[in-house]
């Protein structure tokens, strides 16, 4: 692995969230790309940053971007980006929105870094290297009963799919089980909380590879576990995804499969 890799990607994640956070001061343009889903001019601004960086330093590698699509590089590396996951939250100047990077190498995820400008975190995680928050090491939560647990969901912006119908219900049998639900509005930031212990389990449907990307090898790497929602391998192209501090795993897959298989 290039050995600057991981601090590239730390410095493009630190920089675009400043960008956005700049962005978030200002009246924004912001557009409709369906119904619900929106992108603002500062998604676009963050991620020309990003992927102009990208090209420029490493011209072989592919990247995947949530707005701009498929880079095709010929290189064993391929980048995936949320450049604002969290796009909702941000347009409403809440803070709860992340900028996600992730790289992979001969389709094997090896760094994830996902910045949380509001509140200064950087969380990131080396392939066999642990995962840190500002440069400390992190760990999931010890919690092994769900009446214990905060559990934290997403709703996706297609709300007549069955996933979306059926989280309603899996949202109320998961609030009645555990300490309390939480719905912050970026999958890449739920996963951060999952890694360092805030959540004990989030799971959510419909979500994309950007989204997704970096967070799981940082919950990975802090030892806890990221499958689809019925337990079995992560497929990231179906985006049903469930993460957890392990001990709880079981239990919330138990939750979910009562409204949804
Ligand atoms: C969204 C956020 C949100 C999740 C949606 C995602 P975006 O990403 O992660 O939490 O519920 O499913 O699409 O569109 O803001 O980058």
């Amino acid at each position: 692995m290039p050995l600057h890799l991981l601090q590239i990607a730390k410095k493009l994640a630190h920089d675009a969230g400043a960008l956005a956070l700049d962005y978030q001061k200002r009246k924004l343009k912001i557009e409709k790309k369906a119904e619900i889903n929106f992108v603002t001019e500062a998604d676009i601004a963050c991620e020309d940053l990003i992927v102009s960086t990208i090209k420029k330093n490493f011209p072989d590698h592919s990247i995947i971007s949530e707005e701009s699509g498929v880079h095709e590089g010929d290189g064993e590396y391929k980048w995936i980006i949320d450049p604002i996951d969290g796009t909702t939250n941000f347009a409403n100047g809440l803070p709860f929105f992340s900028v996600s990077i992730a790289v992979v190498h001969k389709g094997k995820p090896i760094i994830g870094v996902i910045e949380i400008p509001a509140t200064h975190e950087t969380f990131h995680a080396k392939y066999g290297e642990g995962a840190f928050l500002n440069g400390k090491q992190i760990h999931v939560s010890k919690n092994n009963t769900l009446k214990d647990s905060l559990l934290a969901t997403g709703f996706s912006y297609d709300r007549a799919s069955k996933e979306s119908i059926a989280n309603m219900k899996i949202f109320e049998d998961a609030y009645n089980a555990g300490k309390g639900v939480r719905r912050t509005g970026s999958a890449a930031l739920d996963l951060c909380y999952t890694a360092c212990g805030r959540f004990d389990a989030y799971w959510e449907f419909g979500l994309h590879i950007w989204d997704i990307a970096a967070g799981k090898i940082i919950v990975e790497e802090a030892g806890g576990m990221v499958t689809n929602t019925d337990g079995t391998i992560l497929n990231p192209k179906i985006g049903k995804l469930l993460a957890s501090n392990g001990l709880v795993h079981s239990k919330m897959i138990d939750v979910i499969k009562n409204h949804y298989s």
